[in-house]
């Protein structure tokens, strides 16, 4: 199938056409700056400006910076509160016409990390993305299991972890990438005391730099870095309306 993924981020919307069998962009990714503030006006009109490069009249998987149960976003942190309780496919439905499926933003790249990427190890892999916040997507056997907020985990007596070591914050706090990598050091060891993985994916931004973090990881549990990269997010959110529409579609 294609479909149009998009993957809205606190700093950046990007939209591409997917194939969703093989896991690849078939057009270039189109980058529009998150609107600011990141209104649900302002926010589904960049959707809509992007629907209207790819001319596309077909259906859409969005990725999306914040919890999404059945449709309902909650505690947007990254972008507005006036976000909070809206059920966003009804609303996306309603101002672009087109079918529609949203989904958590870490919850869609770690999809196609699983599906495409190579990191489908079996037990409890966690893939955590570090970019404007952090994002976590944890994986049993293979299957999702969604809305996992560990981004917002206290470490250390009370910090609240994605202020303390997402990517946004070694360049607000003008950290070395050895100092911000002591935190996601400090951050990976207590999910490791709490979770047992089987597997940690590190993806965002950062996981095209691993190499200048990477010495600073001191867990037991494996490490590995996202295949997919800045793609992953984009590919996901499309699967995910693959997968819930599947029946009905085949
Ligand atoms: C949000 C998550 C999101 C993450 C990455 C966090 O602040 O609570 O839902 O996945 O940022 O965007």
């Amino acid at each position: 199938m294609e479909i149009l993924g998009i993957d809205i981020g606190g700093s950046g919307m990007k939209g591409a056409i997917v194939n969703t069998e093989k896991g690849e962009l078939i057009t270039e990714r189109h980058k529009i700056e998150t609107p600011q503030p990141a209104t649900p006006k302002a926010v589904t009109g960049v959707i809509q400006q992007i629907i209207d490069h790819f001319n596309w009249k077909g259906p859409l998987g969005a990725g999306f910076p914040s919890i999404v149960k059945e449709g309902v976003t909650r505690l947007a942190v990254n972008l507005s509160p006036e976000w909070d309780d809206m059920n966003i496919e009804t609303h996306v439905k309603e101002k672009t016409g087109l079918d529609n499926t949203f989904l958590n933003d870490a919850d869609s790249a770690g999809l196609a990390e699983i599906r495409f990427g190579g990191h489908d190890t079996g037990g409890l892999v966690v893939m955590l993305t570090f970019g404007t916040g952090i994002g976590s997507a944890f994986f049993y056997n293979g299957v999702l299991i969604p809305n996992m907020e560990f981004g917002h985990v206290e470490i250390l007596g009370g910090k609240n972890a994605e202020k303390y070591a997402a990517a946004r914050i070694r360049k607000e706090k003008d950290l070395s990438w050895e100092e911000w990598g002591d935190r996601v050091n400090q951050y990976l060891k207590h999910l490791e005391r709490i979770l047992s993985p089987s597997l940690f994916v590190i993806g965002g931004g950062v996981s095209r730099k691993t190499e200048k973090f990477m010495d600073c990881i001191k867990v037991r549990t494996p490490v590995q870095a996202a295949t997919m990269q800045n793609n992953a997010g984009i590919i996901g959110a499309a699967c995910r309306f693959k997968d819930v529409h599947s029946q009905v579609l085949a």
